[in-house]
């Protein structure tokens, strides 16, 4: 068996909070549950912000109380203490903190400046650590902001620095607009680990100028060994202009799997939640090799 590369599926957040249909709490943990059955054991399950903000996240609660119990690692997207306390209250294990490439970003999703999401991120990292709450922290538009152009690295390198050293279980580099190159990638991802070792850090990489894929290629050959990506390539973030749906999971398990990586997950069941994913939005696109994965993987060839 290869090294274990982790994948953490962000459909049920980062896909489903900008899809026209809006989804029940229960059409959610339905689709959460046939990715747990597809061997996935990391999944973005929720997010606990304004029901004003994204409508499609409401009923987060009952997102995570439906899925107690369930094997799994769960976490919950939070943009705010007032998420944090949300999250806690309703048996979150793991928390996901925004951070900034941009200022601009961040007051278009939040309405904080950078150093206001980062000062949010410190006392939710605190108020963590006393409830024995994991905290994960993604630096949001880490390579160009849709509103301020390219990110300098440096802004990015020195919040991996201030926030591993805080204690972040989790420090996610996001290409939330989908603008990176692998060469870019390459390079920041590899400082990341020769600075700080590979065990903290992932990526999040969206698929809009087709480059998702070669991007996650680019961080796995760098030493990183656990991706978001999103089932069916649900996503989008409707407060960034142009961005497109996340690397689809089925593609990047299908890519680390023939590099000869084990992330545990069985394609076949993968399909069968993508096809859910279809089902359930009427808008998942799928991965750019469903159909070769669809004739090559079994029962979900026809689903
Ligand atoms: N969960 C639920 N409600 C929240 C909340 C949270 N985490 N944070 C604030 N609110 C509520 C407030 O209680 C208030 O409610 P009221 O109008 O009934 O009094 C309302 O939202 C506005 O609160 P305020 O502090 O003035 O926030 P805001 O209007 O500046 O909006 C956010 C800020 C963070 C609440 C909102 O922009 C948001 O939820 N953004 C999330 C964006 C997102 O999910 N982006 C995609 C993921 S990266
Ligand atoms: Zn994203």
């Amino acid at each position: 068996m290869g090294a274990r590369v982790i994948i953490n599926d962000v459909g049920p957040r980062d896909g489903l909070q900008n899809q026209p249909q809006v989804l029940t709490p229960a059409e959610r943990i339905r689709l959460v549950k046939a990715l747990l059955a597809a061997g996935v054991d990391h999944v973005e399950v929720a997010a606990f912000v304004s029901p004003k903000a994204v409508p499609a996240m409401a009923g987060a609660a009952e997102v995570v109380s439906g899925l107690q119990g369930e094997p799994g690692e769960f976490s919950v997207l939070i943009p705010n203490m007032k998420g944090y306390e949300l999250a806690r209250d309703a048996g979150a294990a793991t928390v996901g903190m925004v951070l900034y490439g941009t200022d601009a970003m961040a007051e278009a999703n939040v309405r904080m400046s950078r150093q206001q999401a980062d000062d949010a991120t410190e006392a939710i990292l605190e108020r963590a650590s006393e409830d024995g709450i994991r905290v994960a922290a993604t630096i949001s538009v880490a390579f160009e902001c849709p509103f301020d152009g390219p990110v300098d690295p440096a802004v990015v390198h020195a919040s991996a620095n201030r926030f591993l050293e805080r204690g972040v279980d989790l420090f996610v580099v996001a290409d939330t607009i989908g603008a990176a190159n692998p060469r870019q990638v390459g390079r920041m991802m590899q400082r990341m680990v020769d600075e700080h070792g590979a065990d903290r850090l992932g990526c999040h990489f969206h698929d809009t100028r087709a480059m998702g894929l070669a991007n996650v290629y680019a961080a796995v050959e760098a030493g990183v060994r656990r991706f978001d990506a999103s089932i069916g390539g649900l996503g989008g973030c409707p407060f960034a202009p142009g961005a497109s749906g996340n690397v689809a999971t089925e593609d990047v398990v299908m890519m680390v799997e023939q590099m000869g990586y084990d992330t545990g997950i069985d394609l076949s069941g993968l399909l069968e939640a993508a096809s859910l994913a279809k089902q359930l939005t009427g808008t998942a696109p799928g991965g750019r090799a469903t159909a070769w994965l669809k004739r090559h993987y079994g029962a979900a060839a026809h689903a």
